[in-house]
Formats: C-alpha cells, sequence, structure tokens
C-alpha cells in the first residue's frame, strides 16, 4: 500500500464504516494553520449526529491516521455509489452546519461589541437603540418574551421583512410594539382592513393656501424617519399597496414616487418594515373565518420571514395574567382561566368552536371578572355577546368544566 500523497484536497472527506451501534465516520478539514488538518469524530446516522472528537494534526500524523483507519474498514466517500456519496452527505450535514453557525454566532457577537450604538437587550439579542421619540410605542411591563421570539428578534436587528401570521389576539402586532418600547424605536402602524387607500400609504398631492403640496404616506414617512411601519392584515391590501410595497422589501429596497416627478426615497438605516396576517400561508386553512383575506402570491411571501405565532402556552399565559393583573391576580385563578382558554382553542381547532379565543380576550375577561366577583357575569360583555349562540353555550361548558358555582 503507498502512502497517500497529502496535496492540497486530497485525502480530505469523509471516511466512514458500519457498526455494530450504526454508523461510524471521521471527517478530514482543512484546519486554520498551514500544513494542519482538522479531524473530527461521530457515530450514528446523522439526525443529530454530534461530534465527540476534534482535534488538529500535522500531515504525518493524518497520513498514520488514514493507514489506520483502512485498516479498521473505514472508506473514504469519494462518491463510488450515488448512494454512498448521498449517506455520507447526510451524515455529514448536521456536525458542519453546527460549525458553520457557531462560527457566524461568534463572528456576529464580535461585530456587535465592536459597534459603538447603545444596545438593549431582548431575550437573547442586542437589539441597536433608537433616538426617543413621540412614536415610541409605551413598554407594558406585563409583556412575556417567549424562548419562541429570538429568532424574531434577530431578523429585525439584520433589517430583514418580517411577517407574522396567526389567529387574532395571538401577540403579532404586541411583539413588535414591545421590541420597539424596549429599543426605542418609533412605529407607524397602517391598518390595511378599512379605507387605507394607495394615496394614504404612498401619498398625494393636496392644494393649501393656494398652493399645491405634496404630503408623504406612510410608507415613505417611515422610510425617511427611520421608523418601523406595521403593515397590519397585509391579506386585505389592495394591489397598489402591495405593488408599492414589493419595491421596498428588498433590504436596501427604495421607494419610486412616480405621482411626484419620480423621486426616490432611500431607506433610513432604522426603517424597518412589518406585516401581519391572519389567513396567509400556513394560515390559510382559516380562511373561511376571516372574510374577505386575499391569497397571498408565493413571490410575494417569499420576499419575507413569514413566522406563524401560535397562543402563548398555558403556562405562559398564567404568567402573563398574573403580571397584567397585579397584584389582584393570583397563580391559581390564573392557571384555571388560561387552562379554560388552552380548552376553548382546542375546541376550535377540533371545528366544535367557531371563534377564536384570544390573549386580548382572556385578558379582558379576566380583568372584568376581578372586579364583578363573577366569572358568568364578566363572560358576557367579554365573551358571549361576541359569538354565536351555540359557541356561548359550548363555552359556558367548559367554564362550568373549570370552575365549580359559589356555594
Ligand atoms: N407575550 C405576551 N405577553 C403579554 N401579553 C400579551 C402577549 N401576547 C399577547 N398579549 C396580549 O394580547 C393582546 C393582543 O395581542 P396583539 O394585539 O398583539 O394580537 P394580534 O395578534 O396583533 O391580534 P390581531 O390579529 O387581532 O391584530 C395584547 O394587547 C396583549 O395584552
Ligand atoms: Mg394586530
Amino acid at each position: 500500500m503507498t502512502t497517500p500523497e497529502l496535496t492540497e484536497d486530497e485525502n480530505l472527506g469523509l471516511y466512514q464504516r458500519a457498526t455494530e451501534r450504526g454508523a461510524e465516520w471521521w471527517r478530514v478539514s482543512v484546519a486554520d494553520r498551514p500544513e494542519t488538518y482538522r479531524l473530527e469524530h461521530g457515530m450514528g446516522d446523522g439526525r443529530g449526529a454530534a461530534v465527540d472528537i476534534d482535534l488538529v494534526v500535522d500531515a504525518e500524523n493524518l497520513r498514520a491516521k488514514l493507514k489506520k483507519w483502512r485498516r479498521e474498514g473505514f472508506a473514504i466517500d469519494s462518491g463510488d455509489t450515488p448512494n454512498d456519496l448521498a449517506s455520507a452527505a447526510r451524515i455529514a450535514f448536521m456536525p458542519e452546519l453546527q460549525r458553520l453557525a457557531a462560527q457566524a454566532a461568534a463572528a456576529a457577537s464580535h461585530r456587535h461589541a465592536q459597534q459603538a450604538q447603545p444596545t438593549v437587550r431582548i431575550g437573547h439579542v442586542e437589539v441597536p437603540c433608537g433616538v426617543d421619540n413621540p412614536l415610541v410605542p409605551r413598554i407594558n411591563p406585563a409583556y412575556l418574551f417567549s424562548e419562541r421570539f429570538n429568532d424574531i428578534v434577530e431578523d429585525i436587528v439584520e433589517n430583514r421583512r418580517v411577517m407574522l401570521i396567526g389567529h387574532t389576539g395571538a401577540g403579532k402586532t404586541s411583539l413588535i410594539e414591545q421590541v420597539a418600547a424596549r429599543s426605542h424605536h418609533g412605529v407607524l402602524r397602517s391598518n390595511m382592513n378599512g379605507q387605507t387607500t394607495v394615496g394614504d400609504f404612498v401619498g398625494f398631492w393636496t392644494v393649501k393656501g393656494g398652493e399645491t403640496l405634496w404630503v408623504d404616506g406612510v410608507l415613505p414617512s417611515a422610510m425617511r424617519e427611520g421608523l418601523w411601519l406595521i403593515v397590519d392584515e397585509i391579506d386585505f391590501a389592495e394591489p397598489s399597496i402591495l405593488a408599492a410595497l414589493t419595491a421596498v422589501l428588498e433590504p436596501q429596497g427604495r421607494l419610486v414616487l412616480k405621482e411626484k416627478g419620480n423621486e426616490i426615497v432611500a431607506p433610513h438605516p432604522a426603517f424597518r418594515l412589518f406585516a401581519t396576517a391572519n389567513a396567509v400561508g400556513a394560515m390559510g386553512q382559516f380562511r373561511h373565518l376571516y372574510q374577505g383575506a386575499n391569497l397571498m402570491n408565493e413571490a410575494f411571501l417569499d420576499r419575507w420571514r413569514v413566522y406563524l405565532l401560535d397562543y402563548l402556552s398555558p403556562a405562559e399565559e398564567t404568567d402573563v395574567l398574573v403580571r397584567t393583573l397585579a397584584p389582584h391576580m393570583t397563580r391559581t385563578l390564573a392557571a384555571t382561566l388560561a387552562a379554560i382558554a388552552a380548552d376553548c382553542r382546542a375546541a376550535f381547532a377540533r371545528e366544535d368552536l367557531s371563534s377564536a379565543f384570544s390573549t386580548r380576550r382572556l385578558l379582558d375577561w379576566a380583568e372584568l371578572m376581578l372586579r364583578t366577583g363573577d366569572p358568568e357575569r364578566a363572560a358576557a360583555p367579554a365573551i358571549y355577546a361576541k359569538v354565536s349562540p351555540e359557541d356561548a353555550a359550548l363555552i359556558r361548558g367548559i367554564i362550568r368544566h373549570h370552575i365549580a358555582p359559589a356555594a
């Protein structure tokens, strides 16, 4: 057997063998210093296959390892058969991805440490602060940042276009507002399910004191002033508004004001664009509940990071109830109320109920119940009057199941 020649990429790759415990592999890659090689070892078929040995060796050492591996029955996946190649790639994917993601995170935190701009920590993410202005939302001290929100907050920092989809009252708007409140960014909201015209959105000419003036709509205003714009219920927007939006969906996307002699509006670095929707994409199955919602085409959706925001878990909602209604709400009462909300949502998912049960509705009911001392009386304006008689009867049943009448 000849000693392998160690030229550049030769011998790099994945060596594997089958064992009783499944696949075992060694991966050879180039290390940081010249003439050194990184060897990683792992067991398993790639799903969550973790690296258990990770070392750097010189060329001579690698030659010795290669000999040993050959004796032990390891074979390099050089693409002998398409199947081998596919399985090697499958095994190698996760360890390699995890290494790259760790590198990217380290680079990001380094970049971050070098920036002079003040930041505030939200969840796991350092968010650059804006300047205080009257459009900064008020902080809700009871607001709970769920672990699930970290990716969304990171996308905001990276200046991605974020669309939040989910049932009414799941917390789409408040998530963006609470990130803005804590990082001092002004927020503009524009609701598409109503009278918002392309003039309101983009801008229009008007006559004032005999003079013709251009008035910026919310989109160019937010872009120029570095505000965060939330386009609420985007699935109800008219096509001309979507057309204007599409131009600014790229990170540095500019807006051309055709009506104003093609003036170009470039985005301020602090400008962020968000959308919320109830019945788009993965929520499309609930379109019948949100009448009049439009389907959004895939090319449009692909320009966003789309997050499906579910209701908070019962444990999280218990927390929110206690924090929001402190000091009057106890954990015991809150846990029961959160369980009722969870049961109503389960009934909704089974299509036994036709109305969703929002966090907003739950908080309102709880607040009113603390005032009246009577869950049933509080439920009338907070819940029953908003739903069909059949739904009201079912919800009443769920409530009785959890709360015994007073003696
Ligand atoms: N994580 C949370 N912590 C505390 N309160 C929350 C949280 N999420 C939602 N809420 C409460 O629920 C209310 C409704 O949330 P929000 O208005 O953000 O819902 P939404 O998804 O935008 O609803 P819609 O589709 O009707 O616009 C908020 O005002 C807040 O009181
Ligand atoms: Mg909303």
